[in-house]
């Protein structure tokens, strides 16, 4: 039966049969070392002379390679013990080996943190880069902060809902990834730059409280806090109100920190709140770095941005846009409140729109929603959408709707982000298994890449070279 290496040192004197990848091999003299290496660590494996076969078996032995390694757990000799590492007073003296995979020479070394290899080459044998004990220690503890979340959004009773990633596009300020449908010419799927409008619908469902762990899609430029596709953790409650939802994130990332990362200690419980203004003429920034020692990696310094302005005048396109997404509920009593307002001063409105920004990074963002559909329709055109417009893009939000709909409001957080500052990380690239490099590429699997003829004639797609002249594809 397998042994896990780190628990042989509960096993000396017994037999274990260990399973992994040659770590490293050190020959002293006559005696030959492998650090064994698999999921849960390393053990130290020594090959005597006296077994000749066995001897000459691990001289081959190359790092990286997988191998079944069989010996006695025993206690290191006086003297060679190191007290640093977890199986540092035990070694296991081989029996048996069996070379069950060869492995060509890694490209770079796996034993060092990795940061002073090129992003490019770290990319495109991410397999390898993933191998090093900090990217494993990330993404596990990725896991766990995912496991938590889900706990304790359950032991408050939400529910947890797979949202469509093939859907219409959602505006969230960033442009779309299309995707094309075989079964309707010239029509396209959006992939979803967040589950904004069916998390909404699901309070019309009447589900009250919803939460996701959830991919999001959006095409825009990567940046070390930033990535074409990235992951939210989305909640939604209905009968709620800002405060409700505050104190809800402000609870769980106490309790987080508390549970998975106790040696950080966080600033100021509860969490200071400034509104936008204050932030704005304060540090001109509406992510202020707040940590009293910008140098200490302990510390977690979390800020609520409140009271944003609705509405920002977009001068490329001349129009009012919405600052956040244009389901956000501004401060008015009634559609001719509104009117009145926007008339008067669109800047002027606020919302009940919140962000959690740590240690200057945004890292959430939400809002109570319109839950009016009068108000909504009004909201749209005012941010130049005709009526038709309003209708043929957001027409189910509007007539949902019409069928009883509860005040509702959430927020989304970036876990990415979040796990990138728990784990004392610069770039979100560091806590994502396989990121898209800086230029948007996977060098792994080399995408984006051209598809073929018979894929582009099934999807009725026409490619237009750059230099204008037309692919020859289908009829
Ligand atoms: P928002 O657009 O503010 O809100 O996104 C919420 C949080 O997601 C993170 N984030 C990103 N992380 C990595 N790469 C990106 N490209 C990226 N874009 C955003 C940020 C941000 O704070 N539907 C609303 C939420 C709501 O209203 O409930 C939304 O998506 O940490």
């Amino acid at each position: 039966m397998r042994t896990y290496t780190k628990d042989i040192t509960t096993e000396e004197g017994k037999s274990v049969e260990l399973l992994g990848w040659v770590d490293t091999r050190r020959d002293h003299g006559k005696l030959i070392f492998i650090d064994l290496r698999d999921m849960s660590g390393k053990a130290q494996v020594v090959f005597l002379p006296s077994d000749k076969e066995l001897h000459a078996l691990a001289e081959k032995l190359r790092p990286e390679w997988v191998v079944k390694a069989t010996g006695t757990v025993a206690k290191r000799p006086k003297g060679m013990e190191n007290e640093k590492l977890p199986n540092g007073f035990h070694e296991v003296t081989a029996t048996a080996l069996e070379i069950i995979t060869e492995a060509k020479t890694p490209p770079f070394d796996l034993g060092s943190d990795g940061r002073e290899i090129g992003e490019e080459v770290r990319m495109k044998y991410r397999y390898l880069d993933l191998r090093r004990p900090r990217m494993r220690k990330n993404l596990r503890n990725r896991a766990k902060v995912n496991a938590f979340i889900r706990e304790f959004l359950a032991s408050k009773d939400f529910t947890e809902v797979e949202t469509p990633y093939i859907s219409k596009s959602t505006p969230e300020g960033a442009r779309d990834y299309l995707v094309p449908s075989r079964v309707y010419p010239g029509n396209f799927y959006a992939l979803p730059q967040s589950p904004q409008q069916y998390k909404q619908l699901l309070m019309v469902a009447g589900l009250e409280r919803y939460f996701q762990i959830v991919r999001c899609f959006r095409d825009e430029d990567t940046r070390g806090d930033r990535q074409p596709e990235f992951t939210q953790l989305d909640l939604e409650m209905s009968f709620t109100n800002q405060e409700e939802v505050l104190e809800l994130t402000e609870a769980l990332m106490v309790e987080m920190v508390k549970g998975l990362y106790p040696k950080k200690t966080i600033s100021r419980v509860p969490f200071p709140r400034m509104t936008y203004k204050e932030v704005m003429e304060k540090y001109n920034s509406d992510k202020p770095d707040m940590r009293k020692n910008k140098n200490d990696p302990n510390e977690l310094a979390f800020l609520f941005i409140i009271d944003f302005p609705a509405f920002e005048w977009k001068e490329n396109e001349k129009r009012w846009d919405a600052v956040h997404h244009p389901f956000t509920r501004p401060r008015v009593n009634n559609v001719e409140d509104f009117k009145e307002q926007f008339k008067k001063d669109p800047a002027a409105i606020l919302a009940d729109q919140y962000d959690l920004v740590l240690n200057g990074y945004e890292i959430g963002g939400g809002s109570i929603r319109i839950h009016d559909p009068a108000l909504l329709e009004e909201v749209f055109e005012a941010m130049g959408n005709t009526r038709e417009e309003v209708r043929s893009k957001f027409g189910h939000m509007l007539e949902a709707f019409e069928y009883g709909v509860p005040p509702h409001g959430g927020i989304a957080s970036g876990l990415d982000r979040l796990v990138a500052i728990l784990e004392d990380e610069p770039n979100i690239r560091e806590v994502i298994a396989f990121p898209k490099t800086g230029d948007g590429r996977d060098l792994m699997m080399q995408a984006p890449s051209e598809v073929s003829q018979e894929q582009l004639k099934e999807l009725h797609l026409k490619i237009e070279k750059n230099n204008g002249t037309k692919e020859k594809t289908n009829g």
